[in-house]
């Protein structure tokens, strides 16, 4: 039946009351391309991207003179990583960035956002600068542009050089200007390729994943004040950076960050729940987010901590809340707040053991979180632009023998997280951008390769990428602009 011929009677056939419905869709679907029932819009400019780290993709860690990173040195130590799995290979992204960059026009995405490696800039943490990674980055970024792909870069993605490590790493203040120092370097030589920079990727997670506990690099337990003046470093480090860019970029810059911001939202959608998710965000995040938007610690931030609490100067309020482009913030999950009338006027409800979760036991699958997390930062700090700078989910992905990758789980994860992101789009929240993390499977940190987060599969044996269904879903979702 040709496609005309079978219009026509498909019309005469849905007039007619007797035939089941779904005859008539059966048939139609052998000749008409599938289209989402109801796709739900995102604006003409709403920028679709993927996103990726160095020390996550890159390997090639001996190359072009780079330095140790602190994950070098903590992955290589026994028993601080799955099976002992270290990022020295990774993706090899380092040689295979061409392929990698295919990958996204296949996709038919606008950005890409990634990370450049402190230690191949700075092998040495100061002193001297190693040209011959610029260099690379530049091909990198030439071949980006030939793509018509969009760079966003994060300057400092958790690999801090070792040797600063060696100098008490973030626990020490001197780093804070080492890394401005090190940005500022950076966009001088790259701001005619780059525009968009993110000084810095997920305080929580390296500050207090990796001198508050130990599961992440540099795997330290500080005593507590160290620990709370190693953040006050930290968020000093991108005041002074986004300083620091300003100053070296000898074109337009648009500077920002990205923050997990530790999540909170109503269990309930009403007005006292709204308002305790509201005052339970703001505590939360009051060593990053909080004081970097108000350029101020709370109140009960100061009067827990107590003798711990940070020790800094009103010039160092004014330096960490710069005021920044845009705010990037990473999705994944958050926990549901209800009212209560204890000290702090809310609580969060602990997770029922049923609570569904990826293969990631951390990752609770809550796709409000990325209608709240936003809109809460917008309501509360008054922020207007904001992209989601990550969002994604690690699934128990098989390679079938016929090649194909059926990752259903991550395609319900994402369809049901971007209806609820367009839901706040719709409703005027500022987000003009999404990130999904991620382009490819990664070293996912101390779960080394246990924990596959891309819509492309790897084999980390051969290097051969297949995209996964989940990057067919995306791929439609970016070519339609829209969500069903
Ligand atoms: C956030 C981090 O930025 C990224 O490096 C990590 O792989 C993802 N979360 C998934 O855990």
């Amino acid at each position: 039946m040709n496609r005309r011929f079978f219009l026509k009677n498909a019309a005469a056939l849905a007039a007619s009351p007797l035939l089941p419905t779904t005859t008539l869709r059966a048939e139609s679907e052998k000749h008409l391309p599938a289209i989402a029932s109801q796709p739900r819009p995102f604006p003409p400019n709403f920028v679709w991207g993927t996103a990726t780290a160095a020390y996550q993709v890159e390997g090639a860690v001996h190359a072009g003179g780079r330095g140790l990173s602190i994950w070098d040195t903590f992955s290589h130590t026994p028993g601080k990583t799955f099976d002992g799995e270290t990022g020295d290979v990774a993706d090899d992204e380092y040689y295979l960035y061409p392929e990698d960059i295919r990958l996204m026009q296949r996709l038919g995405v606008r950005a890409f956002r990634f990370s450049i490696a402190w230690p191949r800039i700075f092998p040495h943490g100061t002193s001297k600068p190693n040209a011959v990674d610029i260099d690379h980055y530049k091909r990198v970024l030439d071949r980006l542009k030939e793509a018509n792909i969009v760079p966003v870069c994060t300057l400092c993605h958790w690999d801090l050089p070792q040797a600063l490590q060696d100098k008490g790493g973030w626990a020490n203040r001197d780093t804070s200007y080492a890394f401005a120092h090190y940005a500022g370097y950076v966009v001088s030589q790259l701001s005619d390729r780059i525009t968009y920079w993110m000084t810095m990727n997920e305080f929580d997670s390296f500050i207090d994943g990796g001198y508050g506990g130990g599961g992440m690099a540099p795997g330290l337990d500080l005593p507590l004040g160290q620990l709370v003046q190693a953040r006050q470093n930290a968020v000093l480090a991108h005041g002074l950076a986004v300083q620091a860019i300003r100053a070296s970029a000898h074109h337009p810059a648009k500077v920002g960050l990205a923050e997990d911001i530790s999540g909170a939202m109503p269990a309930i959608e009403d007005a006292a729940h709204i308002h305790a998710a509201e005052v339970a965000i703001r505590e939360r995040n009051a060593p990053y987010t909080t004081v970097i938007l108000e350029g101020r610690y709370t109140e009960q931030y100061l009067r827990k901590l107590g003798r711990n609490a940070p020790k800094f100067t009103a010039e160092d309020l004014r330096i960490i809340s710069q005021p920044l482009d845009f705010f990037g913030i990473n999705v994944y999950t958050t926990q549901e707040v209800i009212p209560s009338d204890n000290q702090e006027g809310y609580e969060f409800v602990p997770r029922p053991a049923t609570y569904p979760h990826a293969q990631s036991k951390w990752l609770f699958v809550n796709p409000q979180a990325i209608y709240w997390t936003p809109k809460l930062v917008a309501d509360i700090w008054g922020v207007k632009n904001i992209y989601i700078t990550e969002n994604g989910y690690s699934s128990a992905d098989v390679l079938r023998a016929d090649g194909q990758v059926l990752d259903t789980d991550r395609i319900m994860y994402l369809r049901n997280y971007l209806l609820q992101l367009q839901r706040a789009v719709s409703e005027g929240v500022p987000v003009h951008g999404y990130f999904l993390w991620s382009l490819l499977d990664n070293f996912e940190w101390a779960h080394g390769y246990s924990q596959r987060f891309g819509i492309t599969y790897v084999d980390f044996k051969t290097q051969v990428r297949t995209p996964k269904l989940s990057s067919d879903f995306y791929r439609r979702v970016i070519a339609e602009n829209a969500v069903g």
